[in-house]
């Protein structure tokens, strides 16, 4: 059986930065698979701006080679492809001045749902809302789509609401963190709130500890600029680190709303204590051979950006007080592996001696690749010959057990339907993100006014030495990345 489709309305999508890197590799291409899967109408348009002077076949000539670049399967599906491109519109606008604007207006459909996506510099946010309201294009039901970074703290993260909020209502905008619309982080909610099993488990008495591990192989080649006025902790943690953290930690909310789901995930984050500096590890990888530092990458031969970060985060409240929550996260590590990982308490009273040195239980979430659960578990060794004990896992992986049912469907494909039919659940309110950087301002302010250099590293490993000992030194072991 395969997934269950349901078209959205028709749409005009009006897709600021069209030429951009985020549209030609991920918002085109989800655009064209749903298309492809009939959920996108044939009513449906796409209409790309930007400050290029192109004509609508040039705009279409370039999505049609970003198509067969970043969705390869577009080029075996040729009639399909040529009715997605049909639906394709440009208006060059300078978003940032007064071109274009009339000519937007006049493409808009009054009688469609509307969704703006602004995929360019926040620095453009302010502008194009204003101008998207003042003269008219945008009414009060079209939509508003914003990227990370959604700010560089929390004073800039504040401006940008104000921006967008003079324009729009809370409700009309989409703050997108992409791993929101990840399969398995959705899952987590499944998991826990369909479930009767787990929830009596899901707490201090029982969770010795979690550990949120987010490593990626890839350095930033290609990004240092941008990378290295950021650093993992606020490319990272603050958003798609502290959503994972959210998720697993939050209270049932009452309804499966939008706003009850956020409000839970915004009590997580205001429980959240200040984390001290001695539960933070920073890195910066080294060089490996020919392939170049961190500093290579950033064009930055003094750089101080951190490409790796562990700390211990504390939750203040009832259900978790006294069960850390350790973060992990970094770029050129051993492999690109996502995970949640809930360690649970030992038994009270061991009855077996072979018991010394056993694993604790655990269930790991697999996020990626390879998207499953799997329960660490103790049983008897079989055979005879005395009583031995085994850690064997229960494993379970998505593509497996739901076959077809679990076509990997990209983030952005997700979203961007969601936008359509108005389901903010999956999207950041706006002060959810002034909670995240309230809590973030102060460690990193703490790191760039008195803070040490971050630890080297060597590419393929598991991030610095110090890393380890946050854990060993509390007689914890993280899981080993990819392991
Ligand atoms: C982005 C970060 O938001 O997420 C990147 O800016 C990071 O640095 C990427 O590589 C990771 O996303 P994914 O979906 O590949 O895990």
């Amino acid at each position: 059986m395969v997934s269950r489709v349901i078209p959205v309305d028709p749409f005009d999508l009006v897709l600021f930065g069209a030429t951009g890197d985020l549209a030609r590799r991920k918002i085109l291409p989800g655009l064209f698979h749903r298309f492809a899967v009939g959920q996108m109408p044939e009513g449906a348009r796409i209409i790309g701006t930007a400050r290029s002077a192109m004509n609508r076949a040039e705009f279409t000539e370039a999505v049609h080679a970003s198509l067969l670049e970043f969705a390869p399967q577009a080029a075996k599906q040729s009639a399909l492809l040529e009715k997605f491109l049909a639906s394709l519109e440009y208006v060059r606008v300078d978003a940032g001045g007064e071109d274009g604007w009339d000519i937007l207006a006049e493409a808009i459909r009054p009688d469609v749902v509307q969704a703006f996506y602004l995929s360019v510099s926040p620095a453009l946010f302010g502008s194009i809302a204003s101008n998207l309201k003042s003269r008219g294009i945008a009414s009060a039901n079209s939509r508003v789509v914003v990227e990370k970074p959604f700010g560089h703290d929390l004073v800039s993260a504040r401006d940008l609401n104000a921006d967008l909020r003079r324009n729009f209502d809370e409700h009309q905008i989409y703050r997108i963190d992409h791993y929101l619309g990840k399969e398995t982080v959705q899952n987590l909610m499944a998991l826990r709130f369909a479930n009767a099993l787990w929830e009596p488990l899901w707490n201090s008495t029982h969770v010795d500890h979690v550990q949120i591990t987010v490593a990626e192989s890839l350095g930033v080649e290609g990004r240092g600029e941008y990378y290295d006025r950021s650093g993992a902790m606020r490319d990272m943690v603050q958003n798609h680190l502290m959503q994972l953290l959210c998720l697993t930690a939050m209270e049932p909310p009452s309804r499966f709303t939008s706003d009850a789901v956020r409000d839970e995930k915004v009590k997580v984050i205001e429980a959240l204590e200040p984390v001290a500096p001695s539960d933070i590890v920073r890195g910066q990888y080294r060089a490996q051979g020919s392939a170049g530092s961190y500093r290579d990458h950033a064009g930055n031969p003094h750089s101080s950006t951190e490409s790796f970060i562990a700390m211990k985060v504390n939750i203040g409240n009832w259900r978790w007080a006294g069960t850390p929550f350790y973060l992990r996260t970094g770029k050129k590590l051993r492999a690109r592996c996502s995970e949640i990982a809930v360690v649970f308490r030992d038994p009270p009273h061991m009855i077996f001696p072979d018991m010394a040195g056993r694993r604790s239980n655990a269930m790991i979430i697999r996020l990626q690749p390879d998207e499953g659960i799997t329960l660490r578990n103790t049983i008897k060794e079989p055979g005879p010959g005395g009583f031995r004990l085994a850690e064997v896992s229960l494993d379970m992986t998505f593509a497996e057990a739901l076959g077809e049912r679990a076509e990997p469907q990209d983030a952005y494909e997700r979203l961007i339907m969601d936008v359509i039919r108005g389901d903010q659940t999956l999207f950041m309110r706006g002060d959810e993100v002034e909670a995240a950087w309230a809590w973030a301002d102060p460690i990193i302010t703490g790191w760039e006014d008195f803070g040490p250099a971050p630890s080297p590293y060597d590419p393929g490993g598991s991030g610095p030495e110090d890393a380890l000992m946050l854990l060993h030194r509390e007689g914890r072991r993280w899981r080993e990345i990819g392991g």
